[in-house]
């Protein structure tokens, strides 16, 4: 469970709202792994996959659009953990247990989304801020 206290807010109110919407999402997994509702679990992380793409295809090509330097880095690390929730995704159709998510959550998912937010988002946001006209993200 993630609060939106513990959301660090970055430069980008459109990247906060998108960071918000996650949560949301990753909360409601959280909660229908714990209720060992199979179906729902299956369905919100065909959520999160998607929610997840459109989320880091953006934020790619707002570095990219803005020449950030360290572009490269920061899309490796979204592809890297969407690699990751893929497999996971995969893993639970397979096996539809639902404590691997719970585990994942708890253990990964969790701890990486505030940590990246806090690094990455926080200082691609402030680039983004410096160096765009403020209203177009
Ligand atoms: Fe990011």
């Amino acid at each position: 469970m993630i609060t939106q206290e513990q959301l660090p807010m970055v430069a980008i109110p459109s990247m906060n709202d998108t960071h918000l919407e996650e949560i949301i999402i990753v909360n409601k997994l959280d909660n229908a792994a714990k209720n060992n509702d199979i179906s729902a679990v299956s369905e919100i992380l065909n959520e999160l996959l998607e929610h997840t793409i459109e989320h880091f295809s953006t934020e790619n090509e707002m570095m990219e659009k803005a020449k950030f330097p360290a572009y490269d880095t920061h899309k490796a690390e979204h592809d890297r953990h969407l690699h990751e929730l893929k497999a996971l995704v995969k893993y639970f159709e397979k096996t539809k247990d639902p404590r691997a998510i719970t585990i994942h959550i708890e253990g990964n998912l969790e701890k990486w989304l505030i940590h990246h937010i806090q690094t990455m988002d926080t200082v691609t946001a402030q680039f983004l801020a410096q160096n765009h006209t403020a209203g177009s993200y």
